[in-house]
């Protein structure tokens, strides 16, 4: 199945990479603000669905563009055909393509693609994570003080932001310094190759980091939502980092939750 789902992702970076030639050619449309979406979204989530389900036609699909179809299936696979669209359609070079598949509700597979650098990052639940066939672990740094730290700021939905630059504040003074790339499954492939010690982001999506925080945990990274519990995948709140800071992590965004950003049941 990872070989399937690598397969997919390469396929995906291709038509990924040959759009990034010719960016102004592309019809792109506004989803809601500052949520805009390509023909390249769309064509790369086609071809990645082709491949699974020609090779698996009766497992379960939850694509971005495309949505949720076989729903009772025990097999789901989490699609983000394009993970860092705004950095795709400015032409910056930190995008990707994030595949995870969950086995009746546990995620078992990740694999996630940086056409830009020809990355491929892959995890197997139980088996490790691999960048490019080498095996990868999370960074060893065990004071906040000294750690790099990846993080989201908000662009489209403006609920938090109080609450998020709190956070930032307070976090920028206690680390080493913070890095805002803009591709969410990237930042979670950092964590766990050990590029950075830890990542943050309010209201993600499933896609977002499925594949990503299956690669922090075989890296031998923990993820939770604010308050260390399970909730992430589910309210999108996250937070990844190698064992020794994950929790001094915790602590600095703890005193700044709101009822909502708590961990859900
Ligand atoms: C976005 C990226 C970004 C994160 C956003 C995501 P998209 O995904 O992961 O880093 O801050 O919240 O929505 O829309 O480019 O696939
Ligand atoms: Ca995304
Ligand atoms: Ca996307």
């Amino acid at each position: 199945m990872l070989n399937t789902a690598v397969k997919a992702a390469r396929r995906a970076g291709s038509i990924i990479t040959r759009a990034s030639q010719d960016i102004g050619a592309l019809t792109v449309r506004n989803k809601k603000h500052n949520d805009y979406v390509s023909e390249v979204d769309h064509a790369a989530e086609q071809a990645i669905i082709e491949v699974l389900l020609e090779a698996y036609p009766n497992h379960a699909i939850l694509g971005e563009e495309s949505g949720a179809t076989g729903n009772n299936a025990d097999y789901l696979w989490i699609i983000d055909p394009l993970d860092g669209t705004t950095n795709f359609l400015h032409g910056y070079p930190q995008y990707c393509v994030s595949i995870a598949l969950q086995h009746r509700g546990v995620l078992e597979q990740a694999v996630i693609y940086d056409p830009n650098r020809n990355d491929l990052y892959t995890a197997t639940k139980g088996r490790g994570a691999f960048l490019n066939d080498r095996r990868i672990r999370v960074g060893s740094r065990a004071k906040l003080q000294e750690c790099l730290i990846g993080t989201g700021l908000p662009f489209r939905d403006f609920t938090h932001v109080d609450t998020y630059l709190a956070m930032f504040k307070d976090m920028m003074q206690k680390t080493s310094g913070l890095r805002r790339p803009g591709s969410a499954a990237l930042d979670l492939a950092y964590v766990a190759s050990g590029w950075y010690d830890g990542f943050w982001e309010i209201g993600l999506s499933k896609w977002d980091i499925a594949a990503g925080a299956l690669l922090v945990q075989e890296a031998g990274g923990l993820v939770g939502d604010f308050e260390g519990n399970e909730s992430w995948l589910e309210t999108g709140n996250i937070v990844a980092g190698n064992p020794k800071i994950f929790g001094q992590m915790l602590q600095v965004l703890g005193p700044h939750l709101t009822e909502a950003l708590k961990s859900k049941n």
